[in-house]
């Protein structure tokens, strides 16, 4: 099979997972688990959010995590904002990086930031110039680019034209998201082939962002390297989820995923065993069980020493 040699995890368990808990993670908590994630060899940590604390009470916190968590040399500490106004946030905060969020569908788009889709693309525009006034790498993410829980099927086309209003911005990377969690291998095959050949030439980079909801997320990551993706959305423990898109369950989850990398001889980069320890630690924390499935079994033995 023709796999890469090397794949790049963003683990957006502090943003996705915490943003979808019903409680209020305590930030000393927060701050503990993106510490111990920044143990494990992960290069990407989507930490927090700058946005609407009424919408999202759960990541109110954003700033106090930012300055304190221990923020390790190599790694680079993300956040996602829906505006302008977050970009600002972002800013006084240190951020380096940070991620656009705009819906490929209308529905989607209305329920999550209150906004229209060109509303949306109007405001992110401005918060794009912003955020590269000061020196801070952009990813445009497109919400429900595979498909929408209100409106179902969403055309390739409408999602292009959404990305095609970032791409000559300046921007580093685009970011396709399954938000509702309905992508299937086929659909990501041609999504994956079709924005490769687009962006080849250029210096943006392509990532993916799959949810778990029915049950396809790493066939879709799969489908995705086959057809020459690198860079993958992940969680700690498969939490995650969109308060605003009904049905939608956890993201992939970041030990399944490397451990499935790893035994394959893809290198992410992960201390397989730390981050399982850390994902441990943070069921223990919430207390509950949580969807990740090497929590449970325990790591594949050649996953810890790839075979390659
Ligand atoms: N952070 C904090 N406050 C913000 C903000 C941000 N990023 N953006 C706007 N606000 C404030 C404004 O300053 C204004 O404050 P005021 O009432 O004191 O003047 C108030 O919010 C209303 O502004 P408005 O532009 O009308 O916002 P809204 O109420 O329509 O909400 C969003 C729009 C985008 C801010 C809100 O829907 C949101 O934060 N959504 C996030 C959804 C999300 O995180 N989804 C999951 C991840 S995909
Ligand atoms: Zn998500």
């Amino acid at each position: 099979m023709n796999l890469p040699e090397k794949a790049t995890i963003v683990d957006v368990g502090p943003r996705d997972g915490f943003q979808n808990e019903p409680g209020f993670i305590p930030t000393d908590q927060k701050i503990k688990i993106i510490d111990e994630l920044s143990e494990t060899g992960v290069k990407r940590i989507e930490a927090t959010s700058f946005v609407h604390p009424k919408y999202i009470p759960q990541l109110a916190d954003a700033e106090e995590v930012l300055a304190r968590i221990k923020k390790r040399e190599g790694i680079i500490y993300e956040a996602l904002v829906p505006n302008a106004k977050g970009v600002e946030r972002a800013i006084q905060a240190g951020v380096e990086h940070v991620s656009l969020v705009v819906s490929a569908s209308e529905s989607h788009n209305k329920s999550n930031v209150n906004m229209t889709v060109a509303e949306s693309i109007k405001t992110l525009k401005e918060a794009v110039k912003l955020a590269l006034s000061h020196g801070i790498n952009v990813t445009a993410g497109i919400a429900t680019a595979f498909g929408c829980a209100f409106e179902g099927w969403v055309p390739p086309k409408q999602v292009e034209a959404v990305a095609d209003e970032f791409l000559d911005m300046g921007i580093c990377e685009l970011s396709l998201g399954d938000t509702p969690g309905l992508a299937n291998p086929t659909q990501v095959s041609e999504m994956v082939r079709y924005y490769l050949q687009k962006l080849k030439g250029t210096d943006i980079g392509l990532r993916l962002h799959f949810h778990d909801s029915r049950g396809a997320g790493l066939a879709n990551v799969m489908a995705a390297m086959l057809a020459g993706a690198t860079i993958f959305d992940t969680s700690i423990c498969g939490l995650g989820g969109c308060p605003f898109s009904p049905g939608a369950t956890g993201n992939i989850a970041s030990g399944d995923t490397v451990n499935m990398l790893e035994a394959m001889g893809v290198d992410t980069g992960i201390d397989l065993a730390k981050l399982i320890e850390c994902e441990r630690m943070v069921q223990d924390m919430l207390g509950k069980k949580l969807p990740g499935e090497v929590i449970k079994s325990g790591p594949t033995p050649w996953a810890l020493k790839p075979r390659r």
